[in-house]
């Protein structure tokens, strides 16, 4: 059995309260889950919060973004230095939320990108295309724009593992996705550039795919021989059907 990468994103929802609650279901399954890695991404403001709800269970967290300071006076912002001061490992850089309601350019996306990596934390980098290019058929050609332009000034040598989120901007929140046949062949061709282009990143390297994945769609996205793992939102935010999609591959 593959191993599979499943992180949650829970956006800008949840209290304490829910977060307890579904905590509560999510420990219904993980210790099952051998080949199964959880990574959970709670708003930034519950990260600690969630870190004591998680104590002994083989679950890791991640921050839905960092500042581009390490510090001084930028009010609102949360540096990676306070993420290591906390003990966060991973940092999800690029989501398309942040580059539509926040103006996130590549520009911005590479320098979160090496920012994480240099402080050898562990950026989740979301790429994709939006529908015009999904219908015009330049998915390949976006995708890989963005990592050339995002990789092109990271210390390969830093990169502890590569976690690259396929996530095509019109599936997110959308109940719309590809058909699992072309996520797995746009998976195996970011892979198979990463393979020609970088060859150090060769074990290190895990292609996610994110965008509507739910109970119905999971099992059949999560079997195609290059979807590493899934960036789920919505769909997990239900503790009771984030554990019936879970146990589809249990
Ligand atoms: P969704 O979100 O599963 O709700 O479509 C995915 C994401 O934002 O990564």
């Amino acid at each position: 059995m593959k191993k599979i990468l499943i992180v949650t994103n829970w956006k800008l929802n949840g209290t304490k309260k829910t977060i307890k609650k579904l905590i509560k279901k999510y420990k219904k399954i993980i210790n099952k889950t051998k080949n199964i890695k959880i990574i959970i991404a709670p708003p930034l403001i519950y990260l600690d919060y969630t870190k004591k709800k998680i104590k002994k269970i083989n679950i890791e967290l991640a921050a839905q973004n960092i500042d581009l300071h390490l510090s001084g006076a930028y009010t609102g912002e949360t540096s990676i230095k306070m993420l290591k001061d906390i003990g966060i490992k991973y940092v999800i850089i690029g989501h398309s939320e942040r580059k539509i309601y926040h103006n996130e350019n590549n520009n911005i996306i590479e320098k979160k990108f090496n920012l994480v990596n240099d402080n050898r934390l562990i950026p989740i980098l979301c790429i994709g295309e939006n529908y015009t290019e999904y219908k015009n058929n330049q998915t390949k050609k976006i995708c890989i724009q963005q990592i050339k332009s995002i990789l092109k000034n990271t210390k390969k040598k830093l990169i502890k593992k590569l976690i690259i989120a396929y996530e095509p901007i019109w599936s997110i929140g959308t109940n719309k996705y590809p058909k699992p046949k072309e996520i797995q062949k746009i998976n195996k061709y970011i892979k198979s550039y990463i393979y020609k282009k970088y060859k150090e990143l060769h074990n290190k390297t895990i292609i996610q795919y994110g965008g509507s994945v739910n109970i119905n769609n999971f099992y059949e996205i999560i079997k195609q021989p290059n979807v590493d793992g899934t960036l789920i939102g919505n769909a997990s935010l239900n503790g009771k059907n984030f554990v019936s999609m879970i146990k589809q591959i249990l």
